[in-house]
C-alpha cells in the first residue's frame, strides 16, 4: 500500500486510486474544505486529507473538532449527474464511510441524513458542498470527518458524551490510509450507480444499516418536530416516517437534530 506523504501530491496511478482520483495530504491546515475551494479550478478529481485541522467546519456552520490521528478529508467532484440526484451524494458517502468501518470489525450504522454511529455515538460526519448550474452540478465537495485514531478526551468536554473514536472502540489504531482506500473504493461503485441514476440502490443499501429503522424516533425540523416509526428512504434521499398521520417525508435541508428511541434516550 502506498503511503502518502506530507505535502505530497500523490499522482494518478497509485495503488489508492480506484479510478485515478489524485490525493494530496496535508499535514495542518484549517480546513480541507477550504483547501479544495481554493484549488476547485485546477483538478477534476481530487482528495484532500489532513493530518489535523485547526478550524474544522461541520454541518449547519458548526466547529468540527479535528485533533491529529483522525482521518479528515474532502473530495472534489466534477460529476455529470442530474440535480435530482444530489441528495443521494453525502447520503453515499456515509453509506461507504459505514461499510469501510464494518470491514474493519465496527458495529456501524448510518444516522440519517450523513453521520456514521457506533452505539449511538457520532463517529463520523459528511459535509456537503455543491454547486449546480443548468440543472447540473457544477461541483461537489463532500468534506468526510472520521474519528480514527484519539482519546475522547482530545475532543471537547462536550462533545464526550455524544462522540466515539475507532481507537476507544477497538483499543488499537487503523491506517488511515487504507480506511480511506476501503472507503473510497465503495464511495466509486456507488457513484457509478448514482451516474445511470439508480438511487434505488443507495436506499437499499442504506436501509440495512439505517440507525433506528423501525423504531420511534423525533425529528426536530424548521417547521415542527416530528414523531414517528423510521421506515427507511424516500426517493428524494428524504426519511419516511410513519406518523398517526400517515407518511411524513423529511428532507435533510429542514432538520435540526434526530432522536432516536433507545433504552437511554428520550
Ligand atoms: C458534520 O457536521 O457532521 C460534518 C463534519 C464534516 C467534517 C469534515 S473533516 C474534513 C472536512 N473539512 C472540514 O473542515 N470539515 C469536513
Amino acid at each position: 500500500m502506498m503511503r502518502v506523504k506530507s505535502g505530497e501530491c500523490v499522482s494518478e496511478g497509485s495503488s489508492l486510486t480506484h479510478s485515478l482520483i489524485d490525493f494530496l495530504y496535508i499535514r495542518k491546515t484549517r480546513s480541507t474544505m477550504i483547501v479544495a475551494k481554493d484549488i476547485l479550478k485546477k483538478c477534476k478529481k481530487l482528495v484532500i486529507i489532513a493530518g489535523h485541522q485547526t478550524r474544522g467546519v461541520g454541518r449547519r456552520g458548526r466547529t468540527w473538532s479535528s485533533p491529529p490521528g483522525g482521518l479528515w478529508f474532502s473530495l472534489v467532484l466534477k460529476l455529470h449527474i442530474p440535480a435530482h440526484v444530489v441528495p443521494f451524494l453525502s447520503l453515499a458517502m456515509a453509506l461507504s464511510v459505514a461499510e469501510a468501518l464494518r470491514s474493519k470489525g465496527l458495529n456501524a450504522w448510518i444516522k440519517w441524513p450523513n453521520d456514521v454511529v457506533v452505539d449511538g455515538k457520532k463517529i463520523c460526519g459528511v459535509l456537503a458542498d455543491v454547486k449546480i448550474s443548468h440543472e447540473n452540478i457544477a461541483y461537489t465537495i463532500l468534506g468526510v470527518g472520521i474519528n480514527t485514531n484519539f482519546y475522547l478526551r482530545n475532543l471537547p468536554t462536550e462533545l464526550q458524551n455524544t462522540a466515539v473514536t475507532v481507537f476507544e472502540i477497538l483499543g488499537f489504531k487503523l491506517d488511515n490510509i487504507e480506511l480511506l482506500d476501503e472507503v473510497m473504493h465503495r464511495f466509486e461503485k456507488y457513484i457509478a450507480y448514482l451516474k445511470n441514476e439508480f438511487v434505488h440502490v443507495i436506499r437499499k443499501e442504506m436501509e440495512k444499516i439505517l440507525y433506528g429503522k423501525d423504531e420511534e424516533v423525533v425529528a426536530i425540523c424548521e417547521k415542527g418536530v416530528f414523531k414517528g416509526i423510521l421506515k427507511g428512504i424516500g426517493l428524494s434521499g428524504s426519511l419516511l416516517l410513519e406518523t398517526k398521520d400517515g407518511i411524513k417525508e423529511i428532507e435533510s435541508s429542514s432538520l435540526k437534530k434526530l432522536l432516536v428511541k433507545t433504552l437511554h434516550s428520550f
